[in-house]
């Protein structure tokens, strides 16, 4: 069987005299070639952008999937006209355009010119961020946005990493936790030796409305799900102080180990920022790490005017930034941020063909001492571009722009009488539901679980879902600032259009 592929890739390299200048940009004859391609590939996306009236066109998994059937990867390969046509029939005219302001789903957010043109040189180039003898430079870039970032937030002398997204850098939050934590309370090598047998359960506290990747990470880390507890929210989807403390008591007192507390700063669904600096004074009185899952809230780093939001972010032990949220950015872009460079080397690793132990004392900078990844993007040139292009100022006003965009679109939902709004605005997300009086028995989690469907088919307008107590509501996550007050009224009108419909069709 191998016998015969090999035989066929030779064949075929005979039959076409496989010439490897062919589609390399790095060979002198190849400059127009390259051009070229990426001036065609340019013009997909301009036609993209200023085709595309509607978000989505609405098609099913069903409808897209017999395009796929026809295609052999094994075929004669393709031009690049070809490439980009069928690339325009199975991916571009359906892709979710982000950039309308008709999508308000989830948290993507439009990208600014400077991070795509960061794109254009990191990809092409190459850079692999683990090591400076496969950067240099661009570790530099990498550093120098960590400080920038760790200032912002208020650690004097802070250090990080950057990490393929919020989920990734939580995964290091928790891991920090607990290598920090049974090193230093258990004098326990976990990382050498694994969990400890007959340990009582270490226990992380955080809302019941913080992101599901911090369960996730205490599963991976062999803490198992249970480690991580929810903490319950007050009106506002705040974490509730008194309870968050009476947890503690009741873990100890239980022979638990209290290993760390997570603040969310702009949970998933309602925006709800728990109370930093509270939570910091319990993280102190216990002595055990906090964490500011800041993956949705770091946009206010860059904001002067909303700022005052993350007060006490500087008393965490560790941050995460998700620039491909907040910051305009493509994906991926994200970073893990540490007060105490030290307690990164928890989780260094080294390899005598990589990063050899003795280079660690050297001065080079190695960012693969700090990561949980091996080979690495070069994402931090896109914020370092960003900066530089348009300054820390002018960013912050786009993100400000979107929060106003937010406290606009829920006085709209406020006023509107087929309208409930479940949560105040603070960041960028608003849960509600279309209800309107006099029909008393209706099942409303169903009716508005039938109009989001309707919408995704229709693509005129993306929104999300999520539920409240079981129920299913509406959710918008407002993170275009190019989108306007009146695009927010006319998702609402096709949204009560569908649900006066759904509503009537079934009475
Ligand atoms: C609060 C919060 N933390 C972490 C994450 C995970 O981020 P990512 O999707 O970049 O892994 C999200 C994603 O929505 C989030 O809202």
């Amino acid at each position: 069987m191998v016998n015969a592929v090999l035989s066929n890739a030779v064949q075929y390299a005979d039959s076409k005299q496989l010439d490897l200048k062919l589609l390399f940009h790095h060979h002198n004859e190849n400059v127009e070639q390259y051009r070229n391609g990426i001036e065609k590939a340019t013009e997909k996306v301009v036609q993209f952008l200023s085709e595309r009236q509607a978000p989505f066109s609405g098609i099913t998994p069903e409808e897209l999937k017999p395009l796929f059937d026809g295609i052999s990867l094994e075929e004669t390969p393709l031009s690049l006209d070809e490439t980009l046509e069928e690339l325009q029939a199975v991916y571009l005219d359906h892709a979710v355009a982000f950039h309308l302001p008709k999508y308000a789903a989830h948290l993507n957010c439009p990208v600014v010119i400077p991070s795509l043109i960061a794109e254009q040189i990191l990809s092409a180039i190459n850079s692999s961020l683990d090591t400076w003898d496969q950067s240099a430079g661009g570790t530099l870039i990498e550093q120098k946005i960590i400080e920038w970032t760790a200032e912002r937030i208020g650690f004097l002398s802070g250090d990080g990493v950057f990490t393929s997204g919020g989920s990734q850098s939580n995964l290091m939050a928790t891991l920090l936790m607990r290598d920090h934590f049974m090193h230093t309370k258990l004098k326990h090598n976990v990382t050498f030796k694994g969990l400890p047998n007959g340990l009582s359960s270490p226990k992380i506290f955080c809302s019941e409305h913080s992101h599901f990747s911090l369960k996730k990470s205490a599963s991976l880390l062999g803490l198992g799900e249970d480690a991580v507890i929810g903490v319950p929210t007050d009106q506002y989807f705040r974490m509730d102080i008194g309870v968050l403390e009476e947890l503690i008591k009741r873990e100890v007192e239980q022979g638990n180990h209290p290993i760390g507390i997570v603040a969310t700063a702009g949970t998933t669904d309602y925006g709800s920022i728990d109370p930093i600096p509270e939570m910091a004074q319990i993280a102190c009185k216990y002595d055990i790490w906090l964490h500011v899952d800041a993956a949705v809230g770091g946009g206010l780093l860059l904001s002067d005017r909303y700022r005052y939001l993350i007060d006490g972010i500087e008393l965490a032990d560790s941050v995460t930034v998700d620039y491909h949220k907040t910051y305009f950015q493509t994906v991926s872009c994200s970073a893990f941020v540490v007060k105490r460079p030290e307690t990164l080397h928890l989780i260094s690793y080294h390899a005598d063909y990589l990063n050899p132990k003795e280079q660690r004392d050297t001065g080079i900078p190695n960012q693969v001492d700090k990561s949980l990844q091996t080979t690495r993007r070069f994402d931090a040139l896109k914020v370092w571009t960003t900066l530089r292009m348009m300054g820390r100022m002018q960013l912050g006003h786009y993100y400000d722009k979107t929060l106003e965009l937010t406290k606009a679109a829920a006085a709209l939902i406020e006023a509107h009488p087929s309208f409930e709004l479940l949560n105040p605005p603070v960041l960028h997300s608003l849960v509600f539901r279309f209800k309107i009086d006099g029909f008393d028995n209706e099942d409303w989690g169903h009716i508005n679980l039938q109009i989001r469907k309707a919408l995704l088919r229709c693509g005129s307008a993306v929104i999300a879902g999520t539920k409240n107590n079981g129920d299913t509501y509406l959710k918008f996550t407002v993170l275009n600032p190019m989108a306007t007050e009146a695009d927010f009224e006319k998702i609402l009108a096709l949204i009560e259009a569908k649900g006066k419909m759904i509503l009537f069709e079934q009475a």
